[in-house]
C-alpha cells in the first residue's frame, strides 16, 4: 500500500518530471511523493487542460505544481487539479527564470507575501486536498532569516501548513536559472531555524541533497527532503528509499527489473502515438556510475535507433 507523506519527494523539474518520467520513477520508489513540472494557471484555464493534466494512476502519490499569481485563476486551476485526482496542489514561489518573472510569478512573489497568502487562500477555499508552497530562502543578494520567517508566517495565515524550501536565495538579475541552482549559497541553517521556531509547520528542505546519508542527516532537523537533480540524473538512488525511509521490507528491484516493468508502459504509450525517445530520454541515468553506463546512454541517445520506435533497443542497449 503506497503511503502519502512528504518524507521524501522528487522535485518538480521542467522538461524532466513529465508523466513518462514519473511513471519510470514510480517503478523505483513506491512512496516518494512525485511532483509534476510547473504548469501555469493560465495554460490550464485557457489551454488544453486534459492534455496538460493527464497522468497514469500508478504515479500516485502525485502533486500538481502550479505557477501563477492571480488568485481566482489559481483557484480555478487548483479545482481542475483536484478533479483530475492529484493529491496536492503546490504553488511555485521559487523559479527565477525571465519568462516566469515577466508573468509576475515564481520567486519574485517572495517579495509579495500578502499576494501569495491571497493566492493560497483562494485555492484552499475551493479544494479539499492540501495546498503547499515551494519557495527559496530569500531574494537577490540580501541574506535575511527574518525575511524568510516573515514570508512564511504571512502565507501561513491563509492556512498553508507545508513549505518546501529550496535553501538558497533566488537572484533575479545577472545569472541564469541554471546558475541560480548553483551560485547562491546554500543556507540549510535558515530552514532548520524555521522548523525550530515554527514547529507546527511541516518543513521540507531542498537543494543540493544527493546521498542517503545526507537525507538521513537532514531528517534530524526537518520533516522531509525533496531531491531534484540527483533523482533525475541518477534515478536508481531512489531504489533503497522505501526501505530506508518508509520502513518497507520488500526486495529492492534491480535495474534490469525496472526496465522490464517499464516496457509494457512504453509499448502501450507507443500505441497511443508517443515516441520512444519521449520515454527513453528519462532513463539515460539508470546505470549512472555502473560499468556500461556510457554505452547504455549512447545507444539510447542515437537518433537513428530511436527513430525506429522499437522497444527491443532497450535490450540491445543493455548488451552493448
Ligand atoms: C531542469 C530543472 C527544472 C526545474 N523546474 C522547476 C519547476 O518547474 N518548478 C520548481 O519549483 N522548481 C524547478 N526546478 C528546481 C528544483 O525543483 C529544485 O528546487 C532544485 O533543482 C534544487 O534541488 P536539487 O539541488 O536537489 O536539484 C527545476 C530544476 C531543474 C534542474
Amino acid at each position: 500500500m503506497k503511503k502519502f507523506n512528504r518524507r521524501i519527494s522528487v522535485a518538480p523539474m521542467m522538461k524532466c518530471t513529465d508523466r513518462h518520467d514519473r511513471y519510470f520513477l514510480r517503478l523505483i520508489t513506491q512512496h516518494s511523493l512525485l511532483y509534476t513540472e510547473m504548469v501555469t494557471s493560465a495554460a490550464l484555464i485557457r489551454g488544453d487542460a486534459q492534455y496538460l493534466l493527464q497522468y497514469d494512476p500508478f504515479e500516485h502519490p502525485l502533486a500538481l505544481q502550479l505557477g501563477g499569481s492571480d488568485p481566482q485563476e489559481l483557484a480555478d486551476a487548483a479545482q481542475l487539479g483536484e478533479s483530475f485526482g492529484y493529491d496536492e496542489i503546490n504553488l511555485n514561489v521559487g523559479c527565477p527564470s525571465e519568462r516566469v518573472r515577466s508573468g509576475s510569478f515564481g520567486a519574485c512573489l517572495m517579495l509579495e507575501p500578502s499576494l501569495v497568502r491571497d493566492c493560497v487562500a483562494a485555492m484552499k477555499s475551493v479544494v479539499k486536498i492540501p495546498v503547499t508552497v515551494k519557495c527559496r530562502i530569500g531574494i537577490n543578494r540580501t541574506m535575511s532569516y527574518a525575511f524568510l520567517k516573515n514570508f512564511v508566517q504571512i502565507v501561513h495565515e491563509a492556512g498553508c501548513e507545508t513549505f518546501i524550501i529550496h535553501a538558497r536565495n533566488a537572484w533575479l538579475n545577472g545569472i541564469s536559472p541554471k546558475e541560480n541552482r548553483e551560485i547562491p549559497p546554500l543556507r540549510y541553517d535558515y530552514v532548520y531555524q524555521l522548523k525550530d521556531e515554527l514547529p507546527e509547520l511541516e518543513i521540507i528542505i531542498n537543494g543540493g541533497i544527493k546521498t542517503h546519508a545526507q537525507i538521513a542527516a537532514q531528517l534530524e532537523y526537518v520533516d522531509g527532503v525533496m531531491i531534484g537533480r540527483e533523482a533525475y540524473g541518477n534515478p536508481y538512488m531512489l531504489a533503497p528509499i522505501d526501505y530506508l525511509f518508509y520502513g518497507d521490507d520488500y526486495s529492492i528491484p534491480t535495474r534490469t527489473e525496472i526496465i522490464e516493468r517499464y516496457l509494457p508502459y512504453i509499448k502501450q504509450q507507443l500505441k497511443q502515438g508517443e515516441t520512444l525517445h519521449s520515454m527513453t530520454r528519462h532513463i539515460l541515468g539508470l546505470f549512472h556510475g555502473q560499468p556500461g553506463a556510457r554505452n547504455w546512454r549512447r545507444h539510447l541517445s542515437d537518433p537513428n535507433i530511436l527513430a525506429q520506435n522499437n522497444v527491443n533497443c532497450l535490450w540491445d542497449a543493455l548488451s552493448t
